[in-house]
């Protein structure tokens, strides 16, 4: 049996030379630090402290109107409202990916042996996302803001989506959902400037994230060097597409008007904001960079991806 040390060198060595770890093994290492790291949210956060004055509930640098000519004109207060509304909008967004990911991990395992690692992981993940979506909806309610769920069209289109995506196509709009969500959340949860709660929040989500992200580039990796020339292909398009999605829900407009903002005027400043595409570029870039390096960036998929406004 080989130490963690000495497993993390190994897996190190094959990334360098770009080989594929085991699968078994990925899986046994996953379950191993969910045994160890996983939250009870009802039981790990305090849910009955009152949210304190003053304090943000996003770190406004991460909020979609961040330095523009609208936000100046904004008093603190409404800055404040806005973060809290962006937050419940993407604590919604964030249970339409989960909800979405869990049906595609059920799908994932249909035909796979139960008592595989591969299989009882994909299990616990769903746990965790159980866990999540629940967590999020407390916390939507919590703060008194509405529930804003996505766009009918991205209903429908994620219905039909999470029903027929092929396998590379369904762990890259999981990796998608995950890492832009992922690398806001890394800045939140240490950020002294944001209530409690929801630094609590974002903590256990960063710390169980992990191993999702993980699990789903091992597969990705995976599914990329062995699924069919045209499965590749297709998921090369079709995340390009994910991305130009994506970049459209990321942002609910509705929150714009519930902080008494024009909604019009609202989504125009932000299309125009650089700090905003910067934010989102850089948010994406971890996921981009992995992306480029299995080949899922190329071609017809590479320009949808920059037009999505993800890739630089
Ligand atoms: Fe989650
Ligand atoms: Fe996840």
């Amino acid at each position: 049996m080989t130490t963690l040390t000495e497993a993390d060198a190994l897996d190190g060595l094959r990334d360098a030379l770009g080989l594929l770890k085991d699968r078994e093994q990925v899986a046994e290492r996953l379950l191993a630090s969910s045994a160890k790291h996983s939250f009870d949210p009802d039981k790990e956060l305090d849910w009955e402290a009152p949210f304190e004055e003053g304090k943000w509930f996003w770190p406004p640098e991460l909020v979609s109107l961040y330095d523009t000519p609208l936000w100046k004109r904004m008093s603190e207060e409404q800055r404040i409202l806005l973060s809290q509304h962006e937050a419940a909008a993407l604590a919604s967004l964030g249970i339409w990916f989960e909800i979405i990911l869990m049906q595609l991990l059920v799908r994932h395992i249909y035909d796979k042996s139960a008592t595989s690692a591969h299989v009882r992981y994909a299990l616990t993940e769903i746990e965790d996302e159980c866990r999540h979506s629940k967590m999020f909806a407390r916390l939507i309610s919590q703060g008194g803001t509405p529930w804003y769920p996505v766009s009918r069209a991205h209903q429908h289109l994620g219905r039909l989506f999470k029903t027929i995506s092929t396998t590379p196509g369904s762990f890259t709009a999981t990796l998608l959902g995950e890492e832009v969500l992922d690398w806001m959340q890394r800045l939140t949860f240490p950020d002294e400037r944001v209530q409690p709660l929801i630094r609590g929040v974002t903590r256990i989500h960063v710390v169980e994230e992990a191993r999702h992200v993980r699990y789903a580039r091992e597969e990705l990796r995976r599914q990329m060097v062995t699924a069919p020339r045209w499965s590749q292909e297709f998921t090369r398009v079709t995340s390009g597409e994910f991305a130009r999605v994506f970049s459209v829900a990321f942002i609910n407009p509705e929150v714009y008007t519930n902080v008494g903002l024009d909604k019009k005027e609202a989504m125009a400043q932000v299309k125009e904001s650089a700090h905003r595409r910067e934010v989102m570029q850089t948010g994406a870039k971890r996921l981009t960079d992995f992306l480029d390096d299995i080949g899922v960036l190329r071609g017809v998929g590479r320009r949808l991806w920059k037009s999505s406004g993800l890739l630089a």
